[in-house]
């Protein structure tokens, strides 16, 4: 099993190029197989979330090629084969198969989608969605039959603005007979920049980005180019390395808007950062006063930025709130970061951050994705050498951890 270990308290300087987000490249991947041409998404990051959709789609019986960051997928000879439990479950994406498949086939057959265990995670919203569509989903264990004689257009009320619900409602509903009006849907920017694949190849959707949407259904999607927006969590990610650690750290191809309410957050902090048009300065405070962070959907406080800037917050003179509104299981790190140091309380769906709390090297381990980010912030600026084990997690979703790390000036290494 692989291990990351981390020497810590390295000063981080130069520049970190974010790559395209994880969360709209793979449900871009999946919508790929809607059209009737070849698509090319540019700005894919190279993470094993993408391989693992690539498995699914080589599966199918698609024609891929990778090359750098660009992906050209021709779905033209695609079998719409049951998806088995063995590649599904290697991440929770595989869902966006669901909804594109049975855009594209009106059937599907696949198992339940994996992912990092931070709550209950179901999907009863998007297999509303199809069927308020027209679609039958039949249940069998694990496993998924959803299929529709014809898929219809019709108004759906999501009961949360779900992102993987609105994006799976998105892709069945785009060649379906009529218009799908989705009503309290997801604003986050992958949904848009899902919606604007589709559009590109020839969907009409309109609203993305605020929560109705409109989908007047087509009977054909052409083949297009496309290209992946930044990561913002990822950036963040490196914008709490930089407000731990650094000494202007320039962090590239970004789009601040994007990052809004972690900006707010980080300058309440007291950490002073110069906003660019695709850029942010960042350099490390040391009067750093405690915040209160409520998680929320998009435009508010992301709860993937949760994990990370709790790290953040055992370096803020005074008691921080933390409070997850959207995971029931989103406080895995809290017990390493503990043993590394912190004094942190959790309480249900609350943390306490007792700050400021030296942290010192010690073994850990990543429970899921953005536990793993917390715990590798929190090796930067620890004393000593951190080991964290299972990284398997972090490297589903962060790019060349090691490599833009490193290239910062942090010691960081892959055992
Ligand atoms: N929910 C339901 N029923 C549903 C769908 C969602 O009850 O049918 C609940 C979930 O259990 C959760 C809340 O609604 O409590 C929000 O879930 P949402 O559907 O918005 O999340 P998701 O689509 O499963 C995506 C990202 C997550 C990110 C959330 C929120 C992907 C693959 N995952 O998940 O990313 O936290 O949106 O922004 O896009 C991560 O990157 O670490 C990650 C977990």
């Amino acid at each position: 099993m692989q291990r990351l270990e981390i020497e810590g308290k390295h000063i981080l300087e130069g520049e970190v190029r974010i790559s395209g987000a994880k969360n709209s490249a793979v449900a871009l991947i999946p919508a790929s197989v809607l059209s009737d041409g070849i698509v090319t998404i540019s700005n894919v990051p190279n993470i094993t979330d993408r391989d693992a959709l690539n498995e699914i789609l080589e599966y199918l019986n698609a024609d891929v090629k990778i090359e750098d960051e660009t992906m050209v997928i021709d779905s033209t000879n695609i079998e719409n084969k049951e998806i088995p439990e063995s590649i599904s479950k290697k991440l929770r994406a595989s869902y966006y198969f669901m909804g594109a498949l049975l855009g594209k086939y009106k059937k599907v057959n696949m198992y339940f989608p994996g992912g990092c265990k931070i709550g209950a995670r179901p999907i009863n919203l998007h297999l509303k969605g199809f069927e308020a569509l027209g679609a039958i989903v039949t249940e069998r264990e694990n496993q998924y039959i959803i299929e529709a004689d014809e898929l219809i257009g019709n108004n759906i009320y999501l009961d949360i603005a779900s992102v993987g619900a609105t994006i799976n409602i998105m892709l069945a509903a785009v060649k379906a007979k009529g218009t799908t009006i989705i009503e309290n849907a997801a604003k986050e920017p992958e949904v848009v920049n899902v919606a604007m694949f589709l559009n590109n190849m020839g969907a009409r959707i309109i609203g993305a980005g605020t929560s109705e949407i409109k989908i007047i259904g087509v009977s054909k999607l052409e083949g297009c180019s496309h290209e992946v927006i930044p990561d913002r969590i990822e950036a963040g990610t490196y914008m709490i390395a930089a407000s731990l650690m650094g000494n202007n750290v320039k962090i590239s191809n970004v789009i601040p808007e994007h990052l809004d309410a972690l900006l707010l957050k980080l300058k309440e902090i007291g950490i002073k950062i110069e906003v660019g048009n695709d850029y942010f300065i960042i350099s490390k405070s040391d009067n750093m006063k405690s915040v209160n962070i409520k998680t929320l959907p998009y435009p508010g406080f992301p709860t993937d930025l949760q994990q990370p800037i709790t790290t953040l917050l055992t370096q803020c003179e005074g008691s921080s709130k933390v409070e997850e509104t959207i995971y029931e299981n989103r406080f895995l790190n809290v017990d390493y970061l503990n043993k590394m140091g912190s004094n942190i309380k959790t309480k249900d769906k609350e943390a306490i951050v007792y700050g400021v709390t030296p942290l010192k090297g010690c073994e850990v381990i990543a429970t899921d994705l953005r536990a793993g980010a917390c715990l590798v912030l929190a090796a930067l600026i620890a004393e000593g050498k951190t080991t964290i084990h299972n990284i398997d997690h972090i490297l589903r979703g962060y790019e060349g951890i090691v490599e833009k790390l490193n290239g910062l000036g942090a010691k960081i290494k892959i055992v």
